[in-house]
Order: structure tokens, then C-alpha cells, then sequence
């Protein structure tokens, strides 16, 4: 595991959406796997620069980590309409590459199983781009979360519907469950990129870097991944006492 630690999000940002950048300038159709949350819009807008500077999107795939159940992708929250309006719609991508997992399909289950089969199609995920929960999930992976699942239908946690509430009007709007790629679909990825910013995210980073891995912190599971980066800020990895880069 790298970690690298900047003394601000926006330096983290940048340096992620650099990597990003020129992965794709020399992988022209590159797999990236993408995260929703307000953590990923500042490397979002890393990449948007890039393409503006000429990095070419127009052959690049990608797949999102998850999708709420019942929102359709009319509603502002989706996570397909909240990918269209901050990146897709900004870059020149080509908008039926782009993969979010179907929360509003009759069947669920097949969603999920086709999800998998869609990303093996591909060729798999070079890079995938995550956050991190407060209690740890990655993707919408909720504790206990076994390591080796794959992508399917989750019940999200008191702990989640609270923290996402703020993108809602009430807690009551904000759907009980999502569609998430399963722990073992991100760990399929060649490389793994964690950004995490701001003090709300000090314990659970701890146990992803620091404990050991065990379910009831998801992210944990990336202690066992061969190429896996933290982007973090000064704030997040303030319990962070292992050998890191600061930058
Ligand atoms: C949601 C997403 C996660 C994301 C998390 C953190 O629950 N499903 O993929 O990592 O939010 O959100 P934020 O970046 O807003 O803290």
C-alpha cells in the first residue's frame, strides 16, 4: 500500500487527476472505475482540465462503483445523473461507455450478474477510484461485508443513511439500498486509487491502513491488494503513524 499524504485536497486532486491524465494519454481505452460522493469532483475536475489540455476520452470505458435502488436517473441523487452532470457531460467521453449499475431494473439480480459479466467483457478495471465511508465501506460495501463478494443489492446502514442525508431533503428520502460492486470486483482491479479528505474519515482510515483487515472495515481488504494508492490530506491521516510520503 502507498499513502501519500498532501497538505490539501486540492494538491491531492491534482496529483491523482495527473495520474489519471496520463494513464489514459498512453492507454487511450483505458478501464477506469469511478466513485460518486463529494470526495472524487475535485480529481473530476483534474480530468475535465486534462481533456480541455487534450487528453482523449472518446475511447475510454467506465464503471461506476454503485447505484441507490429506486432513484431514477431523473432524480438530481442518482448516481448516474450525479456522473452525467459532474464529469461525463464535460469531458468527450462517449456517454454509452459509460457504465452505472441499473437501480431502477425490474430485476435486480440479473442487474447485478450482468454488472460482472459487462465488466469482464471489458477486460476488467485498470484503474478504480474510490472513497471511503465513514464507517469504512467502500463502493456501498456495508460492514460486516464479506472479501469475497461481488456486485449485488445492499442494505446500507443507519450509519450511511445518515451521513448521505445532507444530499437529500430529509433522512426519509434517501434510499434504503443500492446496487455496489462487491468487495472482491474492486479487488479485481489492477490498480486501486482511495482519496479521502477531512477529519470525519480519521478512524475508518485508520483501520483500512493501520488494523487488521477484518470485515467490519471494508476498505481493509485493500491491505492485500498489490497496487493500491491513498490520496489523502493532512486532516484525514492525522492517526496515521505508518511510513507514509508527504508531498
Ligand atoms: C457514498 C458512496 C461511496 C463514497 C461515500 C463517501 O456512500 N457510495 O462510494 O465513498 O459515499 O462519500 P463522501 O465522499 O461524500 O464522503
Amino acid at each position: 500500500m502507498e499513502i501519500k499524504i498532501f497538505k490539501t485536497e486540492e494538491a491531492a486532486a491534482v496529483a491523482a487527476g495527473r495520474y489519471i491524465n496520463n494513464f489514459v494519454k498512453k492507454n487511450p481505452k483505458a478501464v477506469i472505475g469511478l466513485a460518486t460522493g463529494s470526495t472524487p469532483l475535485s480529481l473530476y475536475n483534474e480530468m475535465i482540465k486534462g481533456c480541455k489540455e487534450g487528453v482523449d476520452y472518446s475511447g475510454v470505458t467506465t464503471f461506476n462503483l454503485d447505484e441507490y435502488v429506486g432513484l431514477p436517473v431523473t432524480h438530481n441523487e442518482s448516481y448516474r445523473s450525479f456522473m452525467n452532470r459532474n464529469l461525463f457531460s464535460q469531458i468527450n467521453i462517449n456517454i454509452r461507455n459509460t457504465f452505472v449499475p441499473d437501480g431502477m431494473s425490474a430485476d435486480l439480480e440479473t442487474q447485478c450478474t450482468d454488472y460482472e459479466e459487462r465488466i469482464r467483457s471489458a477486460g476488467g478495471i485498470d484503474i478504480q477510484v474510490l472513497g471511503i465511508g465513514s464507517n469504512g465501506h467502500i463502493g456501498f460495501n456495508e460492514p460486516p461485508a464479506p472479501f469475497d463478494s461481488r456486485t449485488s443489492v445492499i442494505e446500507l446502514t443507519e450509519q450511511t443513511i445518515n451521513d448521505n442525508a445532507r444530499f437529500f431533503d430529509s433522512k426519509e428520502e434517501v434510499p434504503k439500498r443500492a446496487i455496489s460492486m462487491g468487495v472482491q470486483t474492486i479487488m479485481d482491479a489492477r490498480c486501486c486509487m482511495l482519496l479521502a479528505y477531512g477529519s470525519g474519515k480519521t478512524s475508518a482510515l485508520k483501520g483500512a491502513i493501520e488494523e487488521v483487515p477484518d470485515t467490519m472495515n471494508p476498505a481493509s481488504a485493500l491491505q492485500n491488494h498489490p497496487n493500491v494508492t491513498f490520496y489523502l490530506d493532512e486532516a484525514a491521516a492525522s492517526l496515521i503513524t505508518k511510513q507514509v510520503r508527504e508531498f
